[in-house]
């Protein structure tokens, strides 16, 4: 059997530090409650977490809204709660500037791009002005992706085949690549310094170039046989992982090596739901986490160097089903307490935080656990990346997180407001040298503020007269059924 040859040949078992590695849900005070999560059915994470907020894609009447709450404000979430709302139609995606932790950025089915400041302590009344609306697309934008080591930089695509590179700090597109896909791109994913995008698209190829040349590098036709979004991310510079379906609708993953890629160096089945499995990945410990929209469970795998490549550690369990994942950035998690990965699950009614931790006993700082990891300062500014060049991300050492939430946020805070005072273009306090292009949409903007600051509460009153009636609705049912 299976057991015997593995105690024969010592060999076969491998030997893991992530072996024993479990997930915890959080208890339910520390959870967020009373939330409508967005009912729409796109295939994004639908909730961004980073140190100091989570933000999640919340139902709306009219456009699309997120909202945002400091993590420390756990429990019920009032009603009354504002939101971000400035789209005038539902949104598709958000993602954290891993640059800067009060900036947020949003793609909608109104075709355009958004990028928003959430104060510290989060929002005291609707947010609807952005910093500035990113315009160049001309169907809904479906996946917003940060540079991860470039300030101000940031990848889109959209139902119009195209993905665009903007410099956040100037509003401008400027690399718009309209032929490098024939269909709706997937998925978007930047390699370790930001020098190449591997995406997969619905036209069954997956792909990986050189945004400012415009040039294809590697390319594989249907890495996974069935029809199903494919989804892919970079691993290293030389592999890709893929989550996709097999011709019979079973869930596969698989390890690509960019230099061969007629075959999979692994290809795993995993189960046959339906749920396309949206992966994580820690390039420090080399464990991936697979969360599928609608499953219960996170699985997670150990990449090596070894054969089979994808290794299979465990799978987290629950009985409610995930509408949506966020994954805390590294330099958010509780080192002293060995956790190597935190995630916001979100429930119908609420965000659930999960930790997945190493059990140790000791109670001091594991270096093996926590190699000095990105931080939040930026390699290069937005100029120097379009110009060519090329950085790893400054790399932060985590055994100062060996201390209270409460200073390690602050620690954080410091950096990231150095960090904008001395790069960041768009939130120079005097606004003088505000980019040309944005200023005219900011006009606007403030002429329909009024309007729409009257249309949103003419919502919210709406909002709260159908409230009641579904409450008082609830209440008759439940009498009936007794
Ligand atoms: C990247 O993948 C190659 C090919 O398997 C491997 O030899 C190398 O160790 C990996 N590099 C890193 C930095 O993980
Ligand atoms: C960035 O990554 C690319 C692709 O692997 C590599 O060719 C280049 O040397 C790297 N540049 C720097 C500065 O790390
Ligand atoms: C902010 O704008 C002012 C006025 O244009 C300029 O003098 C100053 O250098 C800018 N500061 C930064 C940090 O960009």
């Amino acid at each position: 059997s299976v057991f015997l040859v593995s105690a024969m040949t010592p060999k076969v078992v491998r030997t893991s530090k992530f072996r024993h590695v479990f997930g915890q849900p959080m208890k339910a005070d520390q959870c967020y409650d009373d939330i409508r999560i967005s009912q729409s059915t796109g295939d994004s994470p639908f909730c961004s977490v980073n140190p100091k907020f989570v933000a999640m894609i919340v139902e709306a009447s009219g456009g699309g809204a997120f909202m945002v709450l400091p993590l420390s404000k756990t429990g019920r979430v009032d009603k009354a709660t504002p939101v971000v709302c400035g789209h005038t139609a539902p949104l598709m995606d958000i993602e954290w500037c891993p640059h800067n932790d009060n900036v947020i950025a949003s793609g909608s089915e109104d075709c355009t791009v958004m990028i928003w400041e959430i104060p510290d302590g989060g929002l005291t009344r609707p947010l609807t002005d952005p910093i500035v609306t990113l315009e160049g697309h001309s169907k809904r934008v479906s996946i917003v992706c940060w540079h991860p080591t470039a300030l101000n930089v940031l990848a889109s695509a959209a139902a119009d085949n195209m993905v665009i590179i903007w410099n956040v700090g100037t509003g401008e597109a400027v690399i718009t690549l309209d032929e490098t896909h024939q269909d709706v791109v997937y998925s978007l994913s930047w390699n370790y310094n930001g020098s190449l995008l591997c995406t997969s698209c619905k036209d069954k190829k997956i792909r990986v170039f050189d945004p400012r040349q415009n040039k294809i590098l590697y390319e594989k036709e249907k890495p996974h046989e069935g029809t199903r979004p494919v989804r892919a991310i970079f691993i290293n510079d030389s592999k890709i992982l893929t989550t996709g379906f097999s011709r019979m609708s079973e869930r596969q993953v698989a390890l690509w090596d960019l230099k061969h890629l007629g075959e999979p160096m692994s290809l795993q089945e995993l189960d046959t739901s339906s749920g396309v499995l949206l992966p994580f990945y820690d390039r420090d410990t080399g464990v991936v986490y697979l969360c599928g929209k609608g499953d219960s469970s996170i699985r997670y795998f150990e990449i090596t160097d070894e054969q089979p490549y994808i290794h299979y550690l465990s799978m987290y369990g629950s009985k409610e089903s995930q509408k949506g994942m966020g994954y805390m950035p590294k330099r958010g998690l509780e080192v002293n307490k060995c956790e190597i990965a935190r995630f916001y699950k979100l429930h119908e009614r609420k965000c659930e935080p999960i930790v997945m931790t190493v059990p140790r006993k000791s109670d001091l700082f594991q270096d093996d656990l926590y190699p000095d990891t990105a931080g939040p300062d930026p390699a290069l500014d937005a100029e120097e990346w379009f110009s060519g060049k090329n950085a790893n991300p400054i790399l932060l050492s985590l055994k100062g997180g060996f201390v209270s939430t409460k200073s390690r946020e602050l620690k954080v805070t410091k950096n990231v407001l150095g960090t904008k005072v001395r790069k960041s273009p768009f939130n120079n306090e005097s606004g003088a040298n505000m980019a040309h292009p944005l200023q005219k949409n900011k006009i606007n903007k403030d002429a329909n503020l009024e309007s729409l600051v009257s249309q949103i509460k003419e919502l919210q009153a709406t909002v709260e007269k159908h409230e009641k009636r579904i409450s008082e609705l609830e209440q008759k049912v439940e009498k009936l059924q007794l």
